[in-house]
């Protein structure tokens, strides 16, 4: 199946190109249009729309699994239809690429014709690398994601750091090959070691976007709430702070109920008028 981008789109190669120049690559989260917008005016590369919604958006506590194909892809297309220049992945939710590779190829196309991503992301490699594999010869590009996979983080022991010891190290390093092999266009590499996720960019030709994963990876990714500081409650180690939204929100919240109370709300500024004679005739009757 071949997917033609929109007229000022990045190119999907010119990733790759970054990669060789030492161009670091932008990706952040995105789940509606206004966030699509801000990405798209920051000149951020690439946009995920990421399963994090389940938690960021959709209130599910400390869990991506329930989150649905079909949420998915209403907020996929939400974002797709003002990110103009990004890349829009697509990310696939749990249960949506693991039963087959037929069921993925499936899901796939539908994150592509009605959630208008061009790229979908799938976590984790073993039996997944056979899903990523047909999801490419379909025509679409796969973004993988190794280290710590959220919708695996129960069969994983949590929210861990993972490839902490050499073996587990040399394990990623041999998935990260595997996944590049299928087609995999790019990596995110979540919570690994430093110099791990090092190695494995130094050793791809696609290009590695680490959350957790050091300086050294091709691009970097945060959670769009986290970021500014929309998330409340505990963050992790590798999340930067860039505003504290989530104060400005409540103060201006707190702000309007106290002048709604107390009537300074609305003010003669937010409030029509009617001609003088109108309203004389209106009061005479
Ligand atoms: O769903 C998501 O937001 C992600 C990023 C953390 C990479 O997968």
């Amino acid at each position: 199946m071949a997917t033609t981008p929109p007229a000022g789109r990045l190119p999907l190669p010119e990733l790759a190109a970054m990669k060789r120049r030492r161009d670091k690559i932008v990706m952040v989260t995105a789940y509606d249009a206004p966030g699509a917008r801000f990405a798209e005016d920051a000149g951020i590369d690439i946009v995920l729309v990421g399963d994090t919604a389940a938690m960021v958006v959709l209130g599910h506590e400390a869990t991506t699994v329930p989150v649905t194909v079909d949420e998915m892809l209403f907020l996929t297309r939400t974002v797709a239809r003002q990110a103009r220049r990004p890349l829009v992945v697509g990310d696939m939710p749990f249960g949506s690429y693991q039963v087959s590779d037929e069921d993925a190829v499936r899901n796939a196309i539908r994150f592509v014709k009605e959630g208008g991503a061009g790229i979908v992301k799938l976590e984790g490699a073993g039996p997944m690398t056979s899903r990523a594999r047909a999801i490419v010869e379909s025509g679409i590009p796969v973004m993988g994601h190794i280290g710590l996979t959220p919708q695996s983080a129960t069969m994983l022991g949590g929210f861990k750091t993972q490839g902490r010891t050499a073996d587990a190290a040399r394990r990623l390093v041999l998935d990260a090959h595997a996944l590049e092999d299928a087609g995999c266009c790019m990596l995110v590499l979540e919570a690994v070691p430093a110099p791990v996720a090092a190695r494995i960019t130094a050793e791809l030709t696609i290009p590695t976007i680490g959350i957790g994963a050091g300086p050294d990876c091709d691009g970097q990714v945060l959670v769009y709430h986290d970021l500014l500081g929309l998330t409340e409650g505990h963050l992790p180690r590798f999340v930067k702070r860039y505003a504290n939204l989530s104060r400005e929100i409540r103060d201006a919240l707190e702000a309007y109920a106290a002048d709604v109370r107390t009537g300074v709300f609305p003010g003669e500024e937010h409030t029509y008028a009617m001609p003088a004679e109108e309203l004389a005739a209106f009061e005479s009757e």
